[in-house]
């Protein structure tokens, strides 16, 4: 059995797995939500812990054989977060998250000191770790001089989980310390940050070991004792794995943040579309990404407003949509990194009028994160890196009709795995087979069985690119 762990920013899933990838058991548990204000965005460590304890109260209370089968366990979570413990590993103050934009004039202060691009491949945005760090210690040094390590956070989970303070290369690409081509820290990069080696956690792949279970926890939740800790992935490397999306294909994943994912044939930085280059979870394996702050939370958000049930205001949507809405939306409600990195961005509606319905507010905001992510393969496209078929992943990915103004709007055929699960907590469960048997072990990292693939009407792409021509120009006017 193979257990993996996925911290969300909403909620821990944890999933038992047998060797054949069957599911046995899973489980999930709400992480509270924190301070959020942006740019701010805050959440407790804590309360990650008391969420992964539940979950795994829930598969012992459901499959108790299952748990003491167990041989390795792997983590998958949020990535970028700043988790800053003391020498006592006591967590100095909240995690500072993925979506936190505070850092916008630390970004260029550090853009300035240092070869962030060269060696980090990526621009300074101001999600990452590293401009974080830097306004800390701007803001509140007092908590800075008491930094002993900065631990991301499925790294923090990993820390209560086996004592050992350890990162691997996928998550650690997204801090910015790392150098993606060389697998190692940047000793150039952290001093940039005031920060140095014996600050961070070492490194491991994503399918080595990286540690075992403390024996308190074998014993609460009757695990064996030699149960090991797979090194694991961020949540995008690790739903890439679900997918066995290692060294080809790709997948669009329509969470709370929008993610376009492509491998790459080793390290391909592209900086000047705010492209995120980093390292994969296997080894010798690189991947870029765009990504774009609010998607499938764009509905959320949209549902709140309008206090009804996602699915309810989802059925609202026309159900074929034949030429693109006269309104606009900018999904921008948390920021965009790609293709703009541009962490002040708001959203804004145009073309509201007394006879707009409901049913076109949902259609303008459906179609306005299909044109972000179009930046997004777009921006893929400009770094070499063309998509013309991905996999759709990710709560929004349940809707069909929105799949399909993705397609029309992208041009990108859309491929949706048969149900099942092929999430980042299944990613981590076959890195945790694969740290346990070689990572070379036959069909670990097999692709899913595709249930239906979404075409996109070519009919329509003439109008939606004239369509995505006028939102970006909205942008620009907007921003100015
Ligand atoms: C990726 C990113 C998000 C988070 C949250 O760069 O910031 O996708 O990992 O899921």
């Amino acid at each position: 059995m193979f257990l993996g762990i996925d911290l969300g920013t909403s909620g821990v899933k944890a999933l038992l797995i047998d060797s054949e990838q069957r599911i046995l058991s899973e489980a999930t548990a709400p992480v509270e939500s924190g301070f959020s204000e942006p740019p701010f965005s805050e959440q407790d460590p804590a309360t990650w812990i008391a969420a992964v304890e539940a979950a795994l109260d829930r598969i012992r209370a459901e499959a108790a054989m299952g748990l003491a089968a167990v041989e390795a366990i792997g983590l998958s979570g949020h990535m970028h977060g700043a988790v800053l413990l003391d020498g006592d590993d006591k967590v100095l103050r909240p995690c500072i998250m993925w979506n936190d934009g505070r850092s916008a004039k630390e970004c260029q202060l550090l853009e300035q000191a240092e070869d962030f691009r060269g060696i980090g491949g990526n621009l300074v945005m101001a999600g990452f770790t590293a401009p974080k760090l830097l306004w800390v210690a701007e803001h509140e040094p007092e908590v800075f001089a008491r930094v002993r390590k900065v631990l991301l956070p499925k790294d923090y989970i990993r820390l209560w989980l086996t004592g050992e303070y350890y990162s691997e290369m996928s998550d650690a690409s997204g801090t910015l310390w790392l150098d993606v081509a060389g697998r190692r820290w940047s000793d150039a990069l952290l001093a940039a940050c005031n920060l140095d080696r014996s600050q961070m956690p070492e490194l491991c792949e994503g399918t080595e070991i990286s540690g075992t279970l403390r024996s308190e926890h074998c014993r609460r939740w009757g695990f064996k004792p030699s149960v090991i800790v797979a090194g694991g992935a961020g949540d995008n490397a690790a739903a890439a794995c679900g997918m066995g999306i290692i060294r080809d294909s790709a997948f669009v994943s329509l969470g709370t943040s929008g993610v376009v994912f492509a491998p790459t044939e080793g390290f391909r930085p592209c900086t000047a579309k705010a492209i995120h280059a980093f390292c994969h979870a296997a080894p010798d394996t690189w991947h870029q990404m765009g990504v774009i702050l609010s998607a499938a939370s764009c509905i959320e958000w949209l549902a709140g407003l309008f206090q009804r049930p996602v699915d309810e205001l989802l059925a609202l949507a026309p159900e074929k949509i034949d030429a693109p809405s006269r309104m606009t939306f900018l999904p921008y409600l948390t920021g965009v990194r790609t293709p703009h990195n541009d962490p002040n961005a708001q959203a804004t509606f145009f073309g509201l009028t007394s006879d707009t319905e409901i049913s076109d507010v949902l259609q303008a905001v459906l179609e306005g994160v299909g044109f972000a992510l179009q930046d997004c393969f777009l921006a893929l496209s400009e770094a070499d890196t063309p998509v013309s078929e991905a996999y759709a992943v990710g709560g929004g990915a349940r809707s069909l009709r929105w799949l399909q103004t993705i397609a029309n709007i992208t041009g990108v055929r859309l491929l949706v795995p048969e149900k099942g699960e092929y999430g980042a907590s299944f990613g981590a469960a076959r890195l945790a087979m694969a740290a346990a048997n070689g990572e070379n072990a036959a069909g670990i990292f097999a692709k899913p069985v595709v249930k239906s693939v979404v075409e996109p009407d070519l009919g329509l792409l003439d109008a939606y690119n004239a369509a995505h021509s006028e939102f970006c120009r909205k942008y620009f006017a907007n921003r100015e």
